[in-house]
């Protein structure tokens, strides 16, 4: 059984009316590789009530990061979204997950697929040195129902590559794919189409997916997840399993909250 510790909230951003994220304290002895998730809640009567988050701070950072939607009759999210700086919240001592790094054949492009919420862990992956050490070019793509949706392309665009640490990584390597699909956007339609029509690649003047170079993380619905690894899996990608290397690693967003 993982303990658990309270942290301390230090901040919280509404990105608009269905979608938040807030920064807490972080344990000091509190370790965890990019891309994992953790179970974090708060007291509901009497007893704790978790449910699982992926980590959006990088394993370096000074305190944790979290991206949550707000669902009103929620059970912890219609409590959560009223969190306040200076508020507890539980965190779980042991964070796991598929997300990382180490489980991914070397390759030359990773492409970060999610949609929603499913960007989370992806957030953390672009903030690790590491993630550009392994690979030549990395594809955050990010596909959402609304414009209002697409949260923390500010910091995307405009605050990591001015990084002083890794800011030249990131300019040289990562490249941003937010599509929209219930609204006007530059880039329109769900990414399950985009990739097997080709115009993702296509768009981003890249050669079509190889077994040779392209590696995949898949963060999602179960539905967005389940239809993503038909298209790898009919080109012959292999997922990571039992703790081999594979060409792609998915992960559920988590949602129902
Ligand atoms: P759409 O608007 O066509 O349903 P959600 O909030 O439902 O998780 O959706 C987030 C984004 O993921 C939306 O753009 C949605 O498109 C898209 N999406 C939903 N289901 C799938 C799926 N099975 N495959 C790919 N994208 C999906």
């Amino acid at each position: 059984m993982s303990s658990l510790r309270t942290e301390t909230v230090t901040s919280v951003h509404h990105w608009n009316d269905t979608l938040f994220s807030f920064t807490t304290t972080r344990d000091r002895g509190f370790r965890f590789k990019n891309g994992h998730f953790v179970m974090i809640g708060l007291e509901v009567d009497g007893r704790p009530l978790m449910r699982a988050y992926s980590i959006v701070s990088a394993n370096y950072e000074e305190e944790l990061e979290f991206f949550s939607i707000k669902v009103s009759d929620g059970p912890l999210t219609s409590r959560l979204q009223n969190i306040k700086v200076g508020d507890s919240i539980y965190v779980s001592s042991k964070p796991t997950g598929t997300l990382v790094l180490d489980n991914l054949l070397p390759g030359r492009n990773l492409w970060l697929i999610s949609t929603g919420t499913g960007l989370a862990p992806f957030l953390s992956i672009i903030k690790d040195p590491e993630t550009y050490e392994r690979f030549d070019k990395v594809i955050l793509t990010h596909g959402v129902r609304f414009v209002s949706e697409l949260a923390y392309q500010g910091v995307i665009e405009n605050e990591l590559p001015t990084n002083e640490y890794f800011g030249g990584l990131i300019r040289d390597k990562l490249v941003y794919y937010p599509t929209v699909t219930r609204e006007y956007f530059p880039t329109q339609g769900r990414l399950t189409d985009l990739m097997d029509s080709g115009k993702l690649v296509m768009d981003l003047e890249l050669p079509k997916f190889s077994l040779e170079h392209d590696r995949f993380m898949v963060c999602g619905s179960p539905a967005m997840l389940k239809d993503t690894c038909d298209i790898l899996n009919a080109q012959g990608f292999e997922e990571a399993r039992h703790g081999n290397a594979g060409h792609y690693v998915i992960e559920r967003a988590f949602v129902e909250k």
